[in-house]
């Protein structure tokens, strides 16, 4: 059975209001892809308003992040209602940066999962081992805790994981294809239902092919490639004509 992929780039924190344009530029170029993929745009919060308004009508936005709590007296934090009040369909949660700069639990990930779901936001939980980890052999068990214990009991629609092993996060190194189909057919087996598994970690458009002929992998998550649309698309045409 054949999921129709899904591209996300995730600006981390980059972006000022020029780069606005790099968002329109997607939003056109998403015809090209003639809806064999589909994509989606993290900008940083302070951008997400812009592109949801202007640059970027029809193009599916996501929050890099969101509270655990409902709207409240919370300094500087961004409740999963107020991504799904401008019109974001998706959150990234729990990924690797948030986990190590952050010190975000599994249980608070569960948590804003959660809050997610109560806002109508489709989250994106991210999960992958440290090159300990890796160099250890443990990369199963790793990645097996971290589903167990920040995954909801019931996902009210398809789940959404992306698997980054974040030795291979901004570092140019990608995963050997054997070791991501491996990785993603293992998380498959944890779920009864169909689930999307995206791959992340140095995606770019010299690197992706031999990741999208994955049958395993169902889109990518993408971090410094997706800041240049040209170089997210390219990523985005390699899924949508595989
Ligand atoms: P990268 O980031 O593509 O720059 O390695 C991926 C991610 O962190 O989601």
């Amino acid at each position: 059975m054949a999921r129709r992929p899904l591209v996300v780039g995730n600006w981390k924190m980059h972006g000022l209001q020029a780069d606005l344009d790099q968002v329109a530029q997607i939003a056109a170029g998403q015809a090209a892809l003639n809806g064999q993929a589909e994509v989606a745009v993290a900008p940083p919060f302070t951008l997400l308003m812009a592109a949801a308004q202007t640059a970027a009508p029809g193009l599916a936005l996501a929050g890099q992040d969101c509270s655990a709590e409902a709207p409240g007296a919370h300094t500087g934090d961004i409740a999963a209602a107020m991504l799904a009040d401008l019109g974001a369909a998706y959150v990234i949660l729990g990924h690797s940066e948030r986990r190590q700069d952050h010190g975000e639990s599994d249980g608070l990930i569960r948590a804003k999962m959660q809050a997610a779901f109560d806002a109508g936001l489709r989250p994106i939980l991210c999960v992958g081992e440290s090159l300990e980890d890796r160099e250890a052999g443990r990369q199963d068990q790793v990645v097996a805790r971290q589903l167990e214990h920040s995954c909801p009991a019931n996902w009210p629609a398809e789940p959404i994981i992306a698997y980054e092993p974040v030795w291979a996060i901004g570092t140019g190194r990608t995963a050997e294809a054997e070791d991501i189909a491996a990785m993603h057919a293992a998380i498959r087996d944890r779920f009864d239902e169909p689930v999307r598994i995206l791959y992340g970690g140095s995606v770019k458009p010299q690197t992706v092919a031999p990741i999208a002929a994955l049958s395993e992998v169902d889109g990518a998550l993408v971090g410094g490639a997706s800041l240049k649309a040209e170089d997210f698309l390219a990523i985005a045409q390699a899924f949508a004509q595989r």
